[in-house]
């Protein structure tokens, strides 16, 4: 069952609450928030306040990205306030095994993301552990950016390495998905698509999320 995941970083925050209940409505599968601190990636977004106040508005998952340096520190505050599931970078993480069992131990779904340049192989000691990988086809930072095409060889062979060793380890893909490229990252093996200025930057959302589901 593939997925549709409205990241609301491309929705308008002051009224944030009516543009949650839009793409519940609107027949998204759950809502992507993007956390960034301004060091691992160059933009400052929104923290555990933020999701616990999405919390209070949708029963859907609520999938939270952490774009931050040494996120262990903070996990247990985003699961409070209401995460699901939770991925953290490869790419901020010396002890990653150490911070996915924080990951477990605070009942979110596991789930780890790879930058553009990030290989597949940097999992290749955690795969068994992870409930999903995040491949990130734009460099993280910004909504509203374009797909980077060689992603699609990278979802295929993530893909292939998972039925390899029969696991049931979703493939997420993050940035530039619209209507045009999400036929062919289905193909390659997408789980779950993660979408913000191709929801949030249409004025129908229910036709925005029909058209990518189609
Ligand atoms: C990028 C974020 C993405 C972003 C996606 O750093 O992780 O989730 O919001 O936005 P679009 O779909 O507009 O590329
Ligand atoms: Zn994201």
């Amino acid at each position: 069952m593939r997925k549709i995941a409205p990241s609301i970083l491309s929705a308008d925050f002051s009224k944030l609450g009516e543009e949650i209940v839009a793409v519940e409505k609107a027949g998204s599968d759950m809502i992507h928030i993007d956390v960034m601190d301004g060091h691992f990636v160059p933009n400052i977004t929104m923290g555990p306040l933020i999701v616990s106040a999405v919390r209070k508005m949708t029963k859907l998952p609520l999938d939270v990205h952490l774009m931050i340096l040494n996120p262990d520190k903070y996990i247990s505050d985003f699961a409070k306030a209401g995460a699901d599931m939770i991925s953290i970078h490869v790419e901020t993480c010396p002890h990653l095994n150490r911070s996915i069992q924080l990951l477990v131990e605070n009942k979110v779904k596991p789930g780890v993301a790879l930058n553009p340049s990030t290989p597949i192989e940097s999992l290749k000691w955690v795969m068994t552990q992870l409930k999903y990988i995040v491949l990130m086809s734009v460099n993280p930072g910004f909504g509203g950016q374009s797909f980077i095409p060689n992603t699609l060889e990278k979802i295929s062979a993530l893909k292939q390495e998972i039925i390899k060793q029969n696991l049931d380890t979703e493939i997420q893909v993050d940035g530039g998905v619209n209507a045009s490229n999400v036929e062919q990252i289905a193909r390659a093996g997408c789980d779950i698509f993660v979408a913000g200025s191709a929801i949030y930057g249409k004025t129908d959302y229910e036709n925005a999320i029909k058209s990518l589901r189609e």
